[in-house]
């Protein structure tokens, strides 16, 4: 059988979840592709930290460039964070016409158009399903199951810390610091916890999902955003008396009279009655408006080991088939024709 070879850039929440999940499901792997997945490189920034599980440590480096630039690997696993040696990772990777796998959202949001064209120009692929709403399969659902839609508009609960935070604050009155100190300790927040709770990390996975949606790279400075640091036990009793939730929505809207498409991340008063206003916890929450379909709803867990893996998974598979197919050519996931849509300015969102 062929031997699909993974580089594990980064063995962290993430690259371990990764890692314990394709060993346990090896054999199932191996009869539903025809062809081992192994993981045979692993790069971390220090080799003598204890891991959460066994592996054979000689296949250890603290040079990820090396992982991309091996002619022996075949898929590399960007599970390292940031937009530093990630780049320089998936693009040295991509230019040698591998697959690169990433849950880094800041990447595709920042440096989408650099990445793909390096795909593109390499004869590689990048898969990032993991980059948006965990371990829910929203990208895929956008990118294939809802192909021949326009989507008037996308709501979405789309980070697990600030949800984590926002309901236990909401069920327990908890103190907000305490409670991020937890969602750090369960490998919810990001390294810099302050991507989550000032709203960043919602807004690159917003810019993610509407190039996918609308064909478009929006600038980061186009969208208006605003974390949940702000939200005191004040407006949650008031937000419960009345029935209502506070979440911090992503929304993507496409005026009527207009047709421009305004992009918010705001903490926002979401009635109890409405799907979105009953999703807790780490569960993320994406409700997506198309003119063929109507509304779908897509809810699951938004951060964490087990379900992060789960999504990096389906990409390393899909790698796995494409080569076993014969191929790794690279596919735009959202040929959508994005000149359609104008963009609104924050200073006409906050009018
Ligand atoms: P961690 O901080 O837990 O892990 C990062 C890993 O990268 C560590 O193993 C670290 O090594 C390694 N690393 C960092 N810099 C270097 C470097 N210069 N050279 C070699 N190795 C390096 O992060 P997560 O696993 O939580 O997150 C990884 C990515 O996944 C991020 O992009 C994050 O946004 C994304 N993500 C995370 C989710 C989550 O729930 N945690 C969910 C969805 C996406 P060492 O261990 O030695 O420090
Ligand atoms: N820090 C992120 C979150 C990880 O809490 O949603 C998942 O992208």
């Amino acid at each position: 059988d062929r031997v699909i070879k993974v580089g594990l850039c980064g063995f962290g929440v993430v690259g371990q979840g990764v890692f314990n999940h394709l060993q346990k499901r090896e054999n199932d792997l191996s009869d539903q592709l025809g062809a081992k997945v192994e993981v045979a490189r692993i790069a971390v920034r220090d080799t003598s930290k204890k891991r959460d599980f066994d592996f054979d440590s000689s296949i250890l480096t603290t040079d990820p460039l090396s992982i991309a630039s091996d002619p022996e690997i075949d898929v590399v696993c960007e599970l390292m964070g940031g937009t530093g040696i990630a780049l320089d990772v998936t693009l040295e990777a991509l230019k040698a016409g591998k697959v690169v796998v990433t849950a880094n959202k800041a990447l595709i949001c920042d440096h989408g158009e650099a990445v793909f064209a390096a795909a593109e120009q390499g004869g590689g692929q990048i898969l990032f399903e993991a980059s948006v709403a965990g371990g829910i399969p929203v990208i895929k659902a956008i990118k294939d199951g809802l192909v021949i839609n326009r989507f008037s508009s996308i709501y979405g609960i789309l980070n697990g810390t600030c949800n984590y935070i926002l309901t236990r604050m909401t069920n327990e009155g908890a103190s907000y610091q305490d409670i991020l100190v937890e969602a750090k300790e369960l490998g919810y927040a990001e390294a810099d916890e302050s991507l989550d709770v000032d709203g960043i990390d919602t807004a690159h996975k917003a810019v993610v999902l509407a190039y996918l949606a609308y064909g478009r790279w929006v600038p980061y400075k186009d969208i208006l955003v605003q974390g949940i640091a702000e939200v005191t036990q004040e407006d949650i009793a008031f937000a419960k008396e009345n029935d209502y939730a506070i979440k911090l929505l992503a929304t993507m809207d496409v005026a009527h009279a207009s047709g421009k498409l305004y992009i918010s991340i705001l903490p926002t008063l979401v009635s109890k009655k409405y799907v979105l206003g009953s999703v807790d916890g780490v569960f993320n929450a994406v409700s997506i408006h198309g003119d063929v379909v109507g509304e779908t709803v897509y809810i699951g867990p938004g951060a964490g080991r087990d379900a992060t893996a789960s999504a990096v998974i389906a990409d390393v598979v899909d790698a796995a088939k494409l080569l076993v197919a014969g191929g790794s050519q690279f596919v735009d996931p959202a040929p959508r024709g994005g000149e359609r849509i104008e963009l609104a300015e924050p200073e006409e969102i906050k009018s």
